[in-house]
């Protein structure tokens, strides 16, 4: 059996002690080793009259029993006297039960002012007068437990109860507060609604029940509630005859009662009603955050004039996520959006060098690849409306971020993302979701993130553990660091970051933040990325954003704006393995984290080959150079063109049929003199197929050189002795080279 719960060294103040539910916790916290202040008022139960023998007579009950105890005769309506009497006599004050109450009954007709005001002074205003004296030790001291006294009749409400009902739910909005702002302090604030016999029910019920509902029943929640192992915050509990149950809020579904430009009538509010209160699928939401993301969720379903209903949070099942798309992003922007970025993360016109990032004037103006995750990320909050997955996007941690660039981004246009959940993992103490999201300019495929995202408490759900879709962090050599940069953020930096489209307030908003248990608005894990990934361009490709080819972080700390980012390096072939630290603290912020280069292509005599010497021209040079030759490539005509447009044509006359027989997505790189000079993707999966520049997302990649593919197509050379000869390479899913035929035959004639 584990150890019991004492309370030793610990100061307990129980208001309205005297008698009834009061004198037992106190009771029960003397036994257990607390200091107890014994407060009451001693009057009758209507709060007339007052008298000390009350609070005395359990006073000397626990002192009998060898326990430590002061009484305390003022009304909760003096609530810093009654700590005062704690600091006095104990020298501090732990936790504190607001639990002083009496009874004005009437029907609601007959409630005089003073009905209302005494019932309101004593329960409500007392335990707010009371807990706010407290307060600021409590915090100081870093622990306080606070218990509030709501109803049944608060609850649910009851007849002739009109006032006392009103104060007691006014005591659950008030602990609902406490606890989040108490949180950060480790200040608990629990509300029961209890059932006990006592002097305030004796005349609502029956003898035998009144006995048989004892106070004991109820002191031990109590006593756990206020012990400092018990992590429980912001919960209400019924409590009585031995039996404890949580209550919680549920909303339903709901329905979006409004269409874009049109106005609201309470004629769609009648025809909506039976699915206003369905609670199928009800979820159950725990913060404002989460009532406040329906709102906006609404907002932009109206907008997009999408669906009517409203709870992002329904549904059970997060596996049957898996495959779901989330609706087409659309993200237009200027050069402005691109520079703006440059500025979140960390460029400054003090560098030279960050020019080409700064000025739309510059000869070589670029966009940082790392600005590819902007029009991703929107995804994330599109998830809200994905069925199954029942997210708090109050416990939503970024873990890890994959970003992998497909082609140049481009100074300016529209870029469209389409997110699919690639799987949901059930980690026990949470949910993983793999989101990818890949970016398209036209028809091209610009980028692909993967994001993986943690929700805190939505583990599980008998999901699967690992993933093979997750792509992996890379642990970092084991020697020391290559290079280090280190790089001071300025204390605006996440107020700039921000503008780049990421708003969560937790990055300005200093309540928010402590909301979250954070000292102060904290950076953004992508902008610590941006940081990172531009270290290492600087680094190792000389700020040539050519060289950009993924990147791989997992997010570990926060980093706080103003602090320094140390990022050593590691570098391994193309591979540049990279940990990211707060230099002041020591903190690892990114681990498990790499990004590939690009091999270094340099132009030397006419004939493009890989660099294997270091550098000794410019970085523009070798831009220039890069992008001559990217022109040349393509400008160039290779025999394998034909075959590709002629397969073009082939999906666009018949590509649901192709779709429906091969179902699989072929990637092709093609080379000429040893590099690839073309890639294509043959996409036989999605609607009605599609030839594409580029390699996206394919389930198998061929890697031939021009002429080896004519000859595959010519029937020349069959692909299986291509293959083994060395000239046909094949990554990803092998077996469907078999499909392949499908896809080339009958092109000989071409
Ligand atoms: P009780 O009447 O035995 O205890 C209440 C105590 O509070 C009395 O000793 C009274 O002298 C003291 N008190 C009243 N006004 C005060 C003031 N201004 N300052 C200091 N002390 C004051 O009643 P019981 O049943 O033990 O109630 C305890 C709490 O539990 C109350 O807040 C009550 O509303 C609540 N409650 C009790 C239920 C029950 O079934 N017994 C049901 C729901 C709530």
């Amino acid at each position: 059996m584990s150890a019991p719960l004492t309370f030793d060294g610990r100061v307990v103040l129980v208001t309205g002690a005297g008698g009834g539910l009061g004198r037992e916790y106190a009771l029960a916290f003397g036994q257990r080793g607390a200091a107890v202040i014994v407060n009451d008022l001693g009057g009758d139960i209507k709060g007339g009259g007052r008298s000390s023998a009350a609070a005395d007579k359990v006073v000397e009950e626990i002192r009998a029993k060898g326990g430590k105890a002061v009484a305390s005769y003022d009304s909760v309506e003096d609530g810093e006297k009654l700590i005062q009497t704690a600091l006095d006599t104990f020298g501090r004050i732990d936790i504190v039960v607001n639990n002083a109450g009496i009874l004005r009954d009437r029907s609601f007709a007959r409630t005089s002012d003073v009905d209302w005001d005494l019932i309101h002074r004593v329960h409500l205003r007392g335990s707010f007068l009371v807990s706010r004296a407290a307060w600021n030790h409590m915090k100081n001291q870093k622990f306080g437990r606070i218990i509030m006294t709501s109803s049944a009749a608060g609850i649910y409400g009851n007849f002739g109860q009109a006032n006392y009902s009103a104060a007691k739910l006014g005591l659950l909005g008030l602990s609902n507060t406490l606890a989040i702002e108490g949180q950060k302090y480790n200040i608990h604030c629990n509300t029961i609604a209890p059932t006990a016999g006592s002097r305030l029910t004796e005349t609502v019920m029956p003898p035998d029940l009144l006995q048989s509902l004892r106070a004991e029943y109820v002191a031990p929640l109590v006593l756990w509630l206020c012990h400092e192992a018990c992590p429980e915050n912001g919960g209400l509990f019924e409590v009585g005859a031995g039996w404890i149950g949580k209550l919680r809020w549920e909303r339903s579904l709901g329905r979006i009662v409004r269409q874009k430009n049109q106005s609201m009538t309470p004629e769609a509010v009648r025809d909506a009603w039976s699915e206003i209160c369905d609670f199928t699928d009800a979820s159950k939401p725990s913060s404002i955050q989460e009532s406040l993301q329906t709102l906006v969720e609404v907002l932009s379903r109206v907008e997009d004039e999408r669906g009517i209903r409203a709870n992002p949070t329904a549904g059970t099942n997060p596996s049957s996520a898996v495959g779901q798309t989330l609706p087409e992003m659309v993200f237009s922007y200027t050069h402005m959006n691109c520079i703006l970025y440059a500025l979140g993360v960390g460029m400054s016109t003090r560098e030279p060098e960050h020019l080409r990032f700064l000025y739309e004037g510059h000869q070589d103006f670029s966009v940082l690849p790392t600005f590819g995750v902007i029009p991703a990320q929107s995804a994330m909050m599109g998830l809200s409306s994905v069925p199954g997955l029942n997210i708090d996007f109050t416990q939503l941690l970024h873990g890890e971020q994959y970003l992998e660039m497909s082609g140049a981004l481009p100074t300016s246009g529209t870029l469209r993302s389409r997110a699919v959940v690639a799987d949901v993992l059930d980690k026990g103490s949470g949910m993983v979701i793999v989101l990818d999201v890949h970016t398209y300019s036209e028809r091209e495929l610009v980028c692909y993130n993967q994001f993986s995202l943690f929700i805190v408490g939505a583990g599980g759900f008998g999901g699967k553990r690992t993933s093979q879709k997750a792509v992996a962090t890379a642990p970092r050599p084991d020697r020391a660091p290559d290079a280090v940069i280190v790089e001071q953020t300025s204390r605006d930096q996440a107020a700039l970051y921000r503008l780049s489209g990421d708003w969560n307030p937790l990055h300005i908003d200093p309540s928010f933040a402590a909301m979250g248990g954070f000292e102060s608005p904290i950076l953004h894990g992508l902008c610590s990325f941006g940081f990172a990934a531009r270290h290492v361009l600087k680094q190792y490709a000389a700020n040539d954003v050519s060289r950009f080819k993924a990147i791989k972080v997992r997010f570990v700390k926060p980093v706080y704006p103003g602090q320094s980012l140390q990022t050593e390096m590691w570098k391994e072939g193309n591979r540049i393995h990279i940990q990211c630290k707060v230099k002041e603290s020591g903190d690892v912020v990114l681990s498990g984290a790499y990004i590939d280069l690009q091999t270094d292509v340099c132009v030397s005599a006419g004939s493009p080959q890989v660099c294997t010497h270091t550098h000794t021209h410019t970085s523009e040079t070798r831009l220039r150079a890069q992008r001559d030759d990217a022109v040349r490539s393509q400008s160039l005509s290779l025999q394998s063109d034909l075959v590709f447009s002629e397969i073009a044509r082939r999906i666009r006359d018949g590509g649901q049929e192709l779709v429906k027989k091969v179902n699989a997505v072929f990637g092709w790189e093609i080379s000429k003199d040893g590099r690839t000079v073309r890639e294509w993707t043959i996409d036989l999966k999605t609607d009605g197929g599609s030839l594409h520049r580029g390699v996206s997302k394919a389930d198998v990649i061929f890697s031939v050189s021009d002429e080896d593919f004519m000859e595959v197509v010519k029937g020349k050379l069959n692909p299986q002795q291509a293959f083994f000869s060395g000239k046909l390479k094949v990554k990803g899913n092998i077996m469907l080279s078999q499909k392949l035929e499908a896809v080339l035959k009958d092109y000989a004639k071409l």
